[in-house]
């Protein structure tokens, strides 16, 4: 990987500095730019052809290159191999530390220059811009916040049991009997590991609060995983995914949240993204569904930032791909984008009135500075893509082995985690 870096890195390094490298580009800036993502549901492919339609009314042609699969799971390992094969796209959902490992080896190109004209650092939350820098470059364009800690819930489903929706685990449990006793299952469940973890890493919130979640998933303190609180952590998880009393199966997240929105559901625990798909399907938060925090959240952002990345490579697209930065990250294709794919921009000063009910309690919250800001592990957030995915699959064996003690699942937890530098 670092060869190859250095050979790419030495094709970036001439952008600027030659002549021959500056008409290469007069050229190239005609060309399209070809973007990977995995934004293909309903919502997200919309968000998508709102971004390219906003980068077309400004001169930029947006080629497709989306793999689908929720949580990213197939664009990441596409992504690596054509990095590996010597032909990266110009433009990558990239997000996370993955970021700053593929900054690190020089494969991002840097967008001081966009951030420094644009007025990044004023216009944009701390957290977003700490999530973007490395080594003091700037190397994404932010699109978007999502907050993990979402309970959405069918308000039809809620009425007819006369219920609120929960608060407290208490109320959540409660709400849950009185749910099936009229048919409805309480909570959509999906067997498939990233959204399993993505259950989790709320859960965990509420149970340990954002002073042990951060050592358990920012410090990664192997010891801090023998914890009474994750203990209960792990109980609930088992416990949500047997109140529907059915097999739990894999399901779409997107098929997920099509059962809370005919309302054989009453609740889905999902990033915010899942709001953003049952809009797209015509149904509005405040009217048809509503949204709660995770118990034991209140005043707690778990987020994941959607950002893209300019992608080091020999087709001398760098001043295209500035370009790119400079409009996708700017106020109204963050407004536009933002709407429909259920996340929030990441610019500071924006009117809040325009946000839906769920879109303005998630800003207003990240916005807080009294609030507690965490970053997801399941969305790449904490930690690389490989500790990320045995996380995963840990919770997935534990949940699926009833014979799984819960004090084996964290001695497997605390393995796996190991604080970041540490020996594996
Ligand atoms: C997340 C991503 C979101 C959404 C979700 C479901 O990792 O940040 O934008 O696409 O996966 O695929």
């Amino acid at each position: 990987m670092k060869a190859l870096a250095l050979f790419l890195g030495g094709l970036a390094a001439c952008w600027g500095m030659f002549a021959g490298c500056a008409s290469a580009q007069v050229q190239a800036q005609a060309q399209p730019v070809d973007v990977l993502h995995w934004w293909t549901s309903t919502s997200e492919r919309r968000a998508a052809n709102q971004l390219s339609a906003y980068l077309g009314a400004n001169g930029v042609q947006w080629r497709d290159a989306a793999i689908p699969g929720g949580g990213g799971m197939a664009a990441v390992k596409v992504l690596k191999s054509r990095v590996l094969m010597g032909d990266p796209p110009d433009v990558a959902q990239l997000i996370g530390t993955t970021l700053t490992e593929w900054a690190d080896v020089g494969l991002v190109l840097p967008l001081n220059g966009v951030a420094t004209r644009q007025r990044w650092a004023q216009n944009m939350f701390p957290t977003v811009m700490e999530l973007v820098s490395y080594q003091g470059e700037v190397i994404a364009a932010p699109l978007g916040i999502h907050r993990i800690n979402t309970i959405l819930f069918n308000r039809r489903a809620f009425a007819r049991a006369g219920l609120q929706p929960p608060k407290t685990w208490a109320e959540f449990e409660l709400a849950a009997r009185k749910l099936q006793t009229l048919g409805i299952k309480p909570l959509a469940w999906s067997d498939e590991p990233w959204q399993i973890a993505t259950v989790f890493e709320s859960v965990l919130l509420g149970e340990a609060g954002p002073a042990l979640y951060r050592e358990l998933i920012v410090q990664r303190k192997s010891s801090a995983w023998m914890d009474p609180r994750v203990e209960r952590a792990l109980n609930r998880l088992r416990w949500l995914r047997s109140i529907n009393g059915d097999t739990p199966r894999e399901q779409t997240w997107t098929d997920a949240a099509r059962e809370l929105l005919v309302g054989n559901v009453a609740m889905m625990i999902m990033g915010d993204w899942a709001k953003g798909e049952l809009m797209a399907w015509g149904a509005s938060p405040g009217k048809d569904f509503g949204c709660v925090v995770v118990p034991g959240t209140e005043n707690m952002h778990l987020y994941s930032i959607d950002t893209l990345a300019m992608l080091v490579n020999s087709r001398h697209r760098e001043a295209t791909q500035e370009k790119v930065a400079e409009l996708v990250s700017s106020l109204p294709a963050q407004m536009a984008y933002n709407r429909i794919k259920g996340s929030v921009p990441v610019h500071r000063d924006i009117d809040v009135s325009s946000l839906d009910s769920c879109a303005r309690d998630s800003w207003d919250t990240f916005a807080d500075p009294r609030s507690a800001r965490v970053p997801s592990l399941a969305h790449r957030m904490a930690a690389d893509e490989s500790i990320k995915d045995a996380v995963a699959q840990i919770l997935w064996r534990y949940v699926t082995d009833p014979r799984m003690e819960v004090a084996d699942a964290q001695r497997r937890l605390a393995a796996v985690i190991r604080a970041p530098g540490a020996e594996r």
